[in-house]
């Protein structure tokens, strides 16, 4: 029966080595008879098993059996190793290999982080804002009248909802009110984020961009620590000395209100695509808080002051790396990207 049974894995095993057209194939035929787990070892392993007498003659004819298997696997191996085209396999180590492309941040989120990374080294937190705003936080509660003209100052993309009137958020502003409902000053916070604008693009405008707020409050808060930290930040964020420019303006929210303007870094003042031509471009809007958006904040009237500004991210990035033209943040082209 044993008997049998060897001498029918051995034509087995010898059939399919002659079959196997590649190393990998004969190697699994191996390990299939004669591997570990294979059926001839479990043969072998199963000698303690049969009477003395059949033990022995079974035990010498597998022992051949597998030494006629192993030469017969050793031949074959020869046998496909010299049918392979050397000439065809041979590999060029000259040859430059494939490199692993690793992925690099977006400008933005450079200037985010070192935007956070500044504020917080001067004790700023950081907050945070839906991008689905409710009107009331966008314009309501930002002293922004009904119908008032200054809701179109910042074209809104309103979105369709059957309960409460929302729209993509044309400023970060609303998070003023949003987290002073939540806390008392004293407090300096920033609110970086993403915000939107239905307006036509050009060099300097687009319907996507990022702004980061900025909201200092408490009883005693002037316009000396307003510039005192706009001056910080600025000198830490490029590097250098940059002239700023105040002008007067207009932000429900904010009275004074002032435009921020920085000298343009791309032509050093001399007029660009990038500052229309002016030397100067506007980085953002800022003022001393106005008191009616602290009672819609829950506050008492006239308890507090506090500076709040919204600068826009891709501005500063363009002056920061001299970038004139907007658009290319957003276009996808990887000359651009891959620079950074
Ligand atoms: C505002 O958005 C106010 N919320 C800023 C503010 C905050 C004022 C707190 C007072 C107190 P403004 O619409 O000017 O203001 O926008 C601020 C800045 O965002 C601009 O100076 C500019 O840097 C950037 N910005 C606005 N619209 C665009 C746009 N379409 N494309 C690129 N940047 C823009």
């Amino acid at each position: 029966m044993q008997r049998q049974k060897l001498g029918g894995l051995k034509s087995k095993f010898l059939k399919e080595i002659k079959e196997s057209q590649n190393e990998k194939a004969l190697y699994d035929a191996k390990v299939k008879y004669i591997g570990r787990q294979g059926e001839l070892t479990k043969i072998l392993k199963n000698l303690k098993n049969l009477p003395a007498e059949e033990r022995k003659t079974i035990g010498s004819l597998a022992n051949r059996a597998r030494k006629d298997l192993e030469t017969a696997y050793e031949n074959r191996k020869k046998e496909i190793s010299e049918q392979i085209d050397w000439e065809e396999e041979k590999i060029d180590v000259t040859l430059p290999g494939e490199r692993n492309e690793i992925g690099s941040l977006h400008p933005i989120t450079i200037v985010r982080r070192e935007i956070e990374r500044i504020f917080t080294s001067m004790g700023f937190e950081i907050a945070d804002g839906p991008e689905v705003e409710l009107e009331k936080y966008n314009f309501d509660s930002l002293n922004f009248p009904q119908d008032h003209p200054a809701r179109d100052m910042q074209d809104t993309f309103w979105v369709k909802s059957e309960k409460s009137k929302l729209v993509l958020r044309t400023h970060t502003s609303p998070v003023q009110v949003r987290f002073m409902e939540k806390n008392k000053p004293p407090f300096r916070v920033i609110v970086p984020g993403r915000v939107f604008r239905n307006e036509a693009t050009d060099a300097t405008h687009e319907h996507t961009l990022h702004q980061f707020e900025a909201l200092v409050a408490g009883e005693d808060i002037n316009v000396g620590h307003f510039k005192h930290i706009t001056q910080e930040f600025f000198s830490q964020f490029f590097g250098k000395k940059t002239a700023i420019r105040l002008r007067p303006s207009f932000f429900p929210f904010t009275e004074p209100s002032f435009e921020f303007d920085i000298s343009c870094a791309v032509c050093a003042g001399k007029g660009c695509p990038a500052c229309k031509n002016g030397g100067w471009l506007e980085i953002g809007g800022a003022g001393m808080v106005n008191q009616n958006v602290f009672v819609a904040s829950g506050y008492p009237r006239n308890k507090y002051q506090g500076f709040a500004w919204g600068f826009g991210l891709e501005r500063l990035a363009m002056m920061k790396y001299k970038i004139d033209d907007i658009r290319l943040f957003q276009s996808g082209d990887l000359r651009f990207i891959k620079q950074f």
